[in-house]
């Protein structure tokens, strides 16, 4: 049984109206945090009010990136019940993680007693409404201050909960995307398949630059140009007439809960879903030859996001008309309503709170 030492907020924030969300702006009025110790192990357990720690300025974290995070959702079902939709998912990614990073991760228990706490003093911040969630944040940070290069002898455990609306903004509608062609997000051997920080921070200027020409994210590929990775913070489904691709997980490409949650439930359909290599050139015969009928990426602050458009070299591709296609509009139908209650959870997704 873990001890978890609890300080309620004396100024308790108000809750945005669920139309005001968008994603990540609020903060609900509590955190947790655990801290691990070489040669003592895991202490002081909290739940504290949501605001600034302070940290050594020589921490790891600060100069060499050792951070590690998770991306994970609650709802309230329609029945009031709260849930979580698959956090174990999420823990064994992040102990996974850890370990590429050179972090200690939590135990099991640890992180979940320190999730189902957090989530019930802050319970009134699910937000309810279509396309929203408490969207949750566990975190690992490496916390020693030391400016020699080696592995923080402290790690840090947080969880922040953040209420949101949809990833892309009101409506939902179809993202372009820009084929990137100069900077690769991470290489075979490198962090692609953690979900670090610092794969983010490679991510930040060819983002922003194809924003700025009005494309939502980018399309990562591989280093050699062609096998097709990831679309920006999401992974990618190409539907084809006659199969179903997603670029499989090669070591540099991140793991995500939402697709691997979709490959079992287009596999519990019998529909052909592969997971292999996908290069560009196919994707471009594809839209041509009018094989290619839609594309889509998933991630759990996305859920699933058509992929109306795509730029390839001086080319803007068109994929379904720019439309939500119909095994998207399935699928996100189908995935949001076992995370509602509204269909049965066939699959063990779903986590009541304790
Ligand atoms: C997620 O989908 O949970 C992500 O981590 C994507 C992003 C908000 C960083």
């Amino acid at each position: 049984m873990i001890k978890i030492t609890t300080t309620l907020t004396k100024t308790p924030k108000e809750m945005p109206p669920a139309s005001k969300l968008g994603f990540g702006n609020y903060f609900s009025d509590h955190m947790f945090l655990a801290k691990f110790v070489e040669g003592q192990g895991w202490s002081d357990s909290q739940i504290l009010p949501y605001g600034p720690i302070p940290m050594d300025p020589a921490a790891a974290v600060f100069h060499y990136g050792q951070a590690l995070f998770e991306g994970m959702k609650a709802f309230r079902q329609e029945n009031g019940q709260v849930v979580f939709f698959r956090p174990e998912f999420n823990y064994h990614r992040m102990k996974e993680g850890a370990e590429r990073m050179c972090l200690e991760a939590p135990p099991l228990d640890l992180f979940m007693s320190g999730l189902h706490e957090l989530v019930k003093v802050d319970q009134r911040w699910i937000p309810q409404g279509p396309n929203t969630a408490l969207y949750v944040r566990p975190t690992l940070i490496g916390t020693e201050g030391f400016l020699g290069v080696r592995p923080s002898k402290e790690t840090l455990f947080m969880i922040i909960l953040s209420p949101v609306g949809s990833y892309y903004g009101e409506g939902n509608k179809p993202i372009n995307i820009w084929t990137e062609e100069n900077y690769i997000r991470a290489a075979p051997g490198g962090l692609g398949a953690v979900k670090a920080g610092a794969n983010y921070a490679a991510s930040l200027k060819p983002a922003w630059e194809a924003k700025k020409n009005g494309y939502a994210q980018v399309l990562w590929l591989n280093v050699d140009q062609q096998g097709i990775e990831e679309a920006g913070t999401m992974n990618i489904f190409f539907v084809f007439k006659n199969e179903i691709v997603t670029p499989a997980l090669n070591g540099s490409i991140l793991g995500g809960g939402t697709r691997d949650a979709i490959i079992q439930l287009l596999k519990s359909k019998n529909l052909p879903i592969v997971e292999r290599r996908i290069t560009m050139t196919e994707v471009l015969k594809g839209v041509q030859s009018k094989n290619l009928l839609e594309a889509f990426g998933t991630g759990t602050a996305a859920v699933i996001s058509p992929i109306g458009g795509l730029h390839y070299r001086n080319q803007n591709l068109v994929i379904n008309e720019g439309e939500w296609g119909q095994l998207s509009t399935d699928l996100y139908k189908e995935i949001t309503s076992i995370q509602s209650g509204a269909m049965p959870d066939q699959f063990n997704w779903i986590t009541a709170l304790k």
